[in-house]
């Protein structure tokens, strides 16, 4: 019987000599990655067609009138994508209570998702819940600009893009391979966009649900009285804050 160790050690093995010899017609021939402009806060995200381990997915379609949180991660078969995935996986009633659904994305091909979501399945005590893109093609990698190719020259960096009901991108942050993110900050600037949506404030450093919040500058005094009934504490013109309201 093998080690964890050397089971591990054969599976990446196995899996660097598929990934030389792809077999899956469905990834489809390599495409020449031209550079995209990148998205910025405030652009419409890019609509786009893509094979899933939920099925062909239609972004807009697929989002209806939800938030989404869509995420790149390096490769399949990698340890830290591994338990970025088990994560999502998990706080999928936290992303439902917000009206938000997740889409992960890497540029392998499906049927090596499906393998990996009985690896993610078994080392992380929770089944893939939500769509993992198979970008084979990188179709979709090359529209979002997650390929920085002087930090790799094929595989997607971490990215993250919130984009709101109205398919405009909310949130735009990008991690190195190495560092895992935290998916509770993806959550809390939810939850910040949410608020600040519906209300004439902005969530301060470290916020959190429930925490104080600051008045926005353009609102005058007078118009706080009426829409702060708690009150507020004015440390600065600038500087008011008042307990959180509820939206
Ligand atoms: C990982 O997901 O474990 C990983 C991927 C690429 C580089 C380093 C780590």
């Amino acid at each position: 019987m093998l080690s964890q160790h050397e089971y591990g050690a054969e599976k990446s093995r196995d899996f660097e000599a598929m990934r030389a010899a792809p077999t899956d017609r469905r990834a489809g021939p390599p495409v020449e990655i031209r550079p995209s402009p990148s998205l910025r806060l405030g652009d419409k995200a890019p609509d786009f067609e893509q094979d899933s381990t939920q099925g062909p997915i239609h972004l807009y379609e697929w989002m209806g009138g939800s938030w989404a949180v869509l995420f790149s991660h390096p490769s399949d078969f990698t340890p830290v994508c591994t338990t970025e995935l088990g994560m999502v996986a998990r706080l999928k009633p936290e992303f439902d209570k917000r009206n938000v659904k997740a889409i992960g994305l890497s540029v392998d091909p499906l049927s090596y998702h499906d393998m990996w979501a009985r690896d993610i399945a078994e080392t992380q005590g929770v089944e893939l819940n939500f769509p993992l893109l198979a970008d084979a093609d990188r179709k979709v990698a090359v529209l979002y600009d997650m390929i920085h190719p002087n930090a790799h020259a094929t595989e997607t960096v971490r990215s993250v893009f919130i984009i709101d009901p109205n398919k405009t991108v909310r949130l735009l942050h990008t991690y190195p391979a190495s560092t895992g993110r935290n998916f509770d900050e993806v959550l809390r600037v939810i939850d910040s966009l949410q608020l600040t949506d519906d209300l004439q404030v902005a969530t301060p450093v470290n916020w959190n649900l429930g925490d104080d919040v600051v008045i926005l500058t353009s609102v005058r005094n007078q118009e706080a009285d009426k829409l702060f009934p708690q009150g507020y504490k004015e440390l600065k013109p600038y500087l008011r804050i008042t307990p959180q309201p509820s939206r």
